[in-house]
């Protein structure tokens, strides 16, 4: 009597079940399954974590709107310091406040900008911005006594490689620069992204915007302009197209189409 033959396994699961670790089947079943799993965890952490994620966005911009106004000290309470500042939605082309129609601790500019109804696409757009919001989240800054100490404006335009987005924090009388500092860019570290260097930064202190006939005439640059030491941010060494990006875009958010209307009314003592 011959060995009975092995069965031949009936049905595909029970083929595939009986084939061999290392056949062709089975590697792809363990790499397909691998991929699943895998992204399965990736997706779950991301959606997990993107709340913790916004929380921290929003307190490092905190962050950056304490230290551009110079009231920025380690260990400091981020959210209880920044309570202090007064938002506002402003209007650019008015220079009003519009914080009946939009709430100002939930106004998003930044997605505003890429909203048709509430933006603007730019003819001339030396920001490099494309689109540029009607309407703006700034901050004011009283002292004790409830009067205005500072005015805290973001602005953004392109560099060399990135958009940076920034905070200006202005003195009372729309005029005097305290401080200038980005919070968000993709620049070369060394070279474009010095305009994070704390020296470089320390430049904008005491500068002025306009001159006493209220052209406008901050300038970053190589050499100093013939407007005056006044106006002058000496530009980042060997990131001149980065400094150009500064230039154009302080001086386009500093101008008509972007805050200049505000500024003459803060200058009139209006808030
Ligand atoms: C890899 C690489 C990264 C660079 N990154 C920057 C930058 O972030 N910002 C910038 O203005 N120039 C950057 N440059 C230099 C520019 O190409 C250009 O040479 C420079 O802006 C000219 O500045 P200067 O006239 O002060 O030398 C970079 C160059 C290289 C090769």
């Amino acid at each position: 009597m011959s060995d009975p033959q092995p069965q031949e396994p009936k049905g595909a699961l029970a083929r595939f079940l009986a084939a061999s670790p290392d056949s062709v089947g089975k590697t792809i079943f363990v790499a397909v399954a691998v991929c699943l799993v895998a992204s399965m965890v990736v997706s779950a952490a991301a959606v997990s974590l993107r709340p913790v994620q916004e929380a921290n966005a929003l307190k490092d911009k905190q962050v950056n709107v304490l230290q551009v106004a110079g009231v920025f000290e380690p260990g400091i309470d981020v959210t209880e310091a920044f309570a202090a500042f007064e938002p506002h939605v402003l209007e650019l082309a008015t220079g009003e406040f519009v914080d009946d129609q939009f709430d100002p601790a939930t106004f998003d500019d930044q997605a505003a900008a890429s909203d048709p109804e509430l933006s603007v696409a730019l003819d001339t757009d030396p920001a490099g911005i494309g689109r540029q919001a009607k309407y703006r989240v700034i901050y004011l800054l009283r002292d004790d006594a409830g009067d205005l100490d500072k005015v805290i404006l973001p602005l953004h335009g392109y560099g060399l490689w990135s958009t940076l987005y920034g905070f200006i924090a202005l003195e009372n009388n729309g005029n005097d620069i305290y401080g200038l500092q980005f919070y968000q860019h993709g620049e070369t570290p060394g070279l474009g992204a010095e305009v994070d260097n704390p020296r470089w930064k320390g430049l904008w202190n005491g500068k002025k915007l306009r001159d006493d006939a209220g052209e406008l005439q901050i300038t970053v640059a190589k050499s100093q302009p013939a407007a005056g030491p006044e106006f002058y941010v000496d530009a980042l060494a060997g990131a001149t197209l980065t400094s150009v990006g500064v230039d154009n875009l302080v001086k386009f958010w500093m101008g008509d189409a972007g805050y200049a209307r505000f500024l003459a009314k803060l200058q009139a003592g209006e808030f």
